[in-house]
């Protein structure tokens, strides 16, 4: 592996709180997941949850959120959905992309074959910045370890990131969106897809197209393909 492949992998345990490894096999198997490479589950989605709590971590705390919104759906999902941070509509029910950009992600999820409980989302940062600013490095910072664990604990063999935010966070990339999508990127054991914000395509209803490329290259890495029914992808 290359050094900074490794560093990498020592970065993200690190970020998620492991401050040891072992040598042991038993500690690289990944249960149930041929070819994975983590260690057995130290958590649980309710474990986490819990560990957030009602969070002060960072200034977001103090800034008219009102409540953490920590992600839903099924607790082992192949398929993982991330994005930015929770919006309106997010931040009154408690549950990510339930707006106007989160009916927009629903319509793609069924347009690849699942439902919403099928899959698992979640956001890089779990509370309502103000006026729906972008996320700071500081609130980036305190939140990112509780994504890693989430992502560590479900295990998911594809991640789909939603728009440049939450695949420059996870890829640890400041390069552009443009640049980042249209590539498979390996992410700790996962395959990481990056594609547009629903919110953006919400916008920009003409780059569809190109989301729905990489909607189907997510389901080529499942081994699936998507339904008849599905046409040429969600529509608005
Ligand atoms: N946009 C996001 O990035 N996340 C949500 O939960 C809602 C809108």
């Amino acid at each position: 592996m290359d050094p900074r492949q490794v560093a990498e992998h020592l970065r993200f345990y690190q970020e998620i709180g492991i401050t040891g490894i072992s040598a042991e096999a038993q500690w690289r198997a990944r249960e149930g997941k041929p070819g994975g490479q983590a260690r057995p589950t130290i958590w649980t989605l309710q474990s986490i949850r819990e560990d957030i709590g009602d969070c002060t971590r960072c200034k977001l705390a103090t800034l008219g959120r009102k409540q953490v919104v920590f992600g839903v759906g099924h607790p082992s999902a192949e398929l993982m959905f991330v994005g930015e941070a929770p919006g309106a509509d997010e931040d009154d029910q408690g549950v990510p992309f339930v707006g106007r950009a989160g009916q927009l992600l629903t319509k793609m999820i069924e347009a690849m074959g699942f439902a919403r409980g099928d899959v698992y989302i979640a956001n890089v940062v779990k509370c309502r910045p103000p006026e729906n600013r972008n996320p700071e490095p500081d609130e980036i910072g305190s939140c990112e370890p509780f994504l890693f664990r989430q992502i560590e604990t479900i295990k998911p063999k594809v991640i789909v990131a939603l728009g440049a935010f939450a695949a420059k966070t996870l890829l640890h990339s400041q390069d552009p969106i443009s640049k980042l999508r249209g590539h498979v990127h390996d992410y700790h054991g996962a395959k990481l897809i990056p594609t547009f914000h629903p919110s953006f395509l919400l916008r920009s209803p003409g780059q569809k197209k190109y989301a729905w490329e990489d909607l189907k290259k997510a389901l080529a890495l499942m081994d699936r393909e998507p339904p008849v029914s599905a046409g040429s992808g969600p529509d608005a």
